[in-house]
């Protein structure tokens, strides 16, 4: 008998290669969360194909269809709560979430951003990095709290910058990180392995990578 899965809702706005990933991820049998549906505020956003074709629940949620902000949010809490859904994943949702609709998940709203916070929060991180000249940049999965990108941290990982990149470059090589990140984090939240510390957390796991630490640049040519 296969065990109980978390009810995934994962809000988007764009491309969705993250919610693919989850998507993916949700697919293995061992996997201990779902996606139980996809909410979009972007009607042509390709998100949504990724999800119908996957067979689950896809709609649209435009906030330009509503008068306030308040509105829009019950509107998302609404489907959100018919589909059963138990933990909330921001996946390059461009709107920012209320402490009202926070409330209505406490402790269970998580986004993926793509730098190494608290470095970079907002918009176009990845060209801030470039901008700032940092050698190693990354990606941040953290628990959702009122402000922008300022929640406790779950997870993080680095990639390096290197002197040729333009922003599509590093992005690239940050988002294919983001696609292994954001189902571990996933997995560490919905089974316990990671506890909120106050603003901090503890997580129970593994740190892995090829070596001790990431160098860069780690060697003269
Ligand atoms: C990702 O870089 C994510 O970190 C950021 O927005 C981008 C979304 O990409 N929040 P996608 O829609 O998941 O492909």
């Amino acid at each position: 008998m296969s065990a109980r899965r978390a009810r995934l809702g994962v809000l988007v706005s764009g491309g969705g290669s993250n919610l693919q990933a989850l998507l993916d991820a949700a697919g293995q049998a061992d996997y201990p969360a779902e996606v139980a549906c996809v909410l979009s505020n972007v009607p042509t956003a390709f998100a949504l194909e990724r999800a119908r074709k996957a067979g689950v629940r896809a709609e649209v949620v435009d906030h330009k269809g509503f008068g306030s902000k308040a509105d829009f949010e019950a509107a998302l809490l609404g489907v959100l709560a018919d589909a059963g859904v138990e933990w909330v994943c921001l996946a390059g949702f461009m709107r920012l979430v209320s402490a009202d609709f926070l409330k209505r998940f406490p402790g269970r709203v998580l986004n993926i951003h793509p730098s190494l916070l608290p470095a970079f929060p907002g918009l176009h991180a990845q060209k801030q990095a470039l901008e700032r000249g940092v050698k190693v940049a990354g990606c941040t999965v953290h628990y959702v709290d009122a402000g922008t990108d300022t929640g406790p941290i779950i997870a993080q990982a680095a990639v390096p910058v290197l002197p040729e990149d333009d922003e599509a470059s590093l992005s690239a090589r940050i988002l294919a990180e983001e696609h292994r990140l954001y189902p571990l984090a996933v997995r560490l939240a919905v089974t316990g392995a990671v506890t909120l510390d106050g603003a901090r957390t503890k997580v129970d796991a593994r740190v892995t990578g090829d070596a001790g630490a990431l160098r860069s640049p780690g060697a003269p040519k």
